[in-house]
């Protein structure tokens, strides 16, 4: 017999389906609720809100578990590329040889972008945050794939669309990074890998012959990986929303982009650097900052620090801290930053504040110093972080709209001012 549980209402007894996950987890399904008893559920920030089934990705946040498709997150960063994770986020598997030269090939020939977006480029200011001109830019790209935005758009549409973005985003990534330095753009470059080709776009001259590093290389294709897919974050939850209206994926995407910006999302990995940066430059000890983000009048808080369902450890992070060892030694960087975080992290794992309310490093903690030993300045932090979750909002949109979910629309508990007449500018004084 099905699974329900019961809600007592003004003595009426409700039944509700209960939900069982594969990894057994439980939910209460209360879809009919209103239209059957009047009543909604309130939950704001959706903290116990399952939004959607999904095959995607499975997180155990008490037990620090990530698994992209049943594969674990230390197995993929370990042995995989990101564009065979990309593969397994979007179609549900590993590719075999043959499939994954063939997405490996359409990728690799659709990373130019039209000339015309050079000229959006020239528009923006020196200096724009990168990832303000990453979102306009991915937005920008239904107006030129016009197929993209059709309602009655085709599997083969849905597909190019696909192949064009993983594709492009890296190629207009390095345009943001070229336009705040005012250095020449690198057209890509179809003999490199997928990590290879970014980096010789982002860091490659027309004077001279770039050779891609592959400490480097490797460092970022187990960033992109871990980076992948977190189920229905914020930004996701963002794809996902927008997606159900029916908008093309492309201005899913760029939807996706602006979410992950916020510091409380990927704009924390910029954030860390810029809190590590402070802490240094103060000279201080560390407790005057731990006592900060305890004090509930100050508006400062560790940033790096706290989950919303890591609530023991999060595993890229884990994976993250020793990478950062391995390529600060590998690339000879020595920064004391790193230093800095460590020490912190100590400090903050062993006060009783942040073992009580379950604050442990995030993912974003250590990726920026990775990404400053690799040379990539601070505002392209939170880009490099879309680079990576790319596959996963694309993977999420397709299974959303393969679902037919339907438009995302909450409800709400109104407690504004009752009905009221009109009163006239001449009464109103
Ligand atoms: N520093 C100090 N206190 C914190 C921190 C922090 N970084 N994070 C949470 N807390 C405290 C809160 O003040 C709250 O305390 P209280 O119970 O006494 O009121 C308690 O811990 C619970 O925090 P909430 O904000 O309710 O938890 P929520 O799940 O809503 O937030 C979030 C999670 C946004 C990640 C939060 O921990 C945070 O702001 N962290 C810093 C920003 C950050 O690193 N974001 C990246 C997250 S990972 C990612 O998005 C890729």
């Amino acid at each position: 017999m099905s699974e329900t549980a019961k809600l007592i209402l003004h003595g009426q007894e409700i039944d509700l389906p209960v939900i069982t996950g594969s990894e057994n987890e439980k939910a209460i399904d209360i879809s009919k609720l209103r239209s059957t008893t009047g009543y909604i559920t309130l939950d704001p920030g959706f903290k116990n809100t399952g939004s959607t089934q999904s095959a995607i990705t499975y997180l155990d946040g008490e037990n620090g578990i990530l698994r992209y498709r049943g594969y674990s997150i230390e197995e993929l960063a370990e042995n995989a590329t990101f564009l065979e994770v990309a593969y397994l986020l979007i179609y549900g598997d590993l590719p075999n040889t043959e499939e994954l030269a063939y997405f490996d090939e359409s990728i690799t020939h659709h990373t130019l972008v039209h000339e015309n977006m050079k000229r959006f480029f020239d528009a923006f200011p020196q200096g724009a945050h990168p990832m303000g001109m990453l979102s306009s830019m991915i937005a920008s790209l239904s107006t030129f794939y016009p197929e993209s935005q059709a309602s009655n758009r085709s599997v083969t549409d849905i597909e190019k669309t696909i192949h064009r973005l993983i594709a492009k985003l890296p190629t207009l990534a390095a345009q943001a990074y070229k336009h705040n330095k005012g250095l020449p753009v690198m057209y890509p470059r179809n003999d490199q890998s997928y990590c290879g080709n970014f980096l010789q776009m982002m860091f490659g001259l027309p004077t001279e012959d770039y050779e891609v590093n592959e400490v480097v290389e490797r460092a970022l294709n187990k960033l992109l990986i871990l980076h992948a897919d977190h189920e229905q974050n914020c930004s996701t939850a963002t794809v996902r929303v927008v997606g159900s209206s029916q908008a093309n994926l492309y201005s899913s995407v760029s939807a996706g982009i602006a979410a992950l910006w916020g510091p409380l999302h990927g704009g924390a990995n910029q954030a860390v650097i810029e809190m590590l940066e402070t802490i240094r430059r103060d000279g201080g000890g560390l407790e005057k900052w731990i006592d900060k983000a305890k004090d509930k009048n100050d508006s400062f808080r560790l940033m790096g620090f706290g989950h919303r369902v890591y609530k023991n450890f999060d595993p890229r992070a884990t994976i993250i801290k020793v990478a950062a060892d391995e390529v600060l030694e590998a690339l000879g960087v020595n920064d004391p930053i790193l230093d800095i975080a460590k020490e912190l992290e100590q400090v903050a794992l062993n006060d009783e504040y942040f073992i009580q309310r379950g604050l442990y490093p995030n993912v974003d903690f250590y990726s920026g110093i990775i990404y400053r030993a690799l040379g990539i300045p601070t505002d392209m932090f939170t880009v490099m972080f879309a680079l990576g979750r790319l596959p996963g909002w694309i993977g999420q949109w397709k299974e959303m709209t393969e679902q037919s979910e339907p438009i995302g629309r909450p409800r709400q508990v109104y407690t504004g001012s009752t009905s009221r007449p009109y009163v006239s500018l001449t009464e109103r004084g």
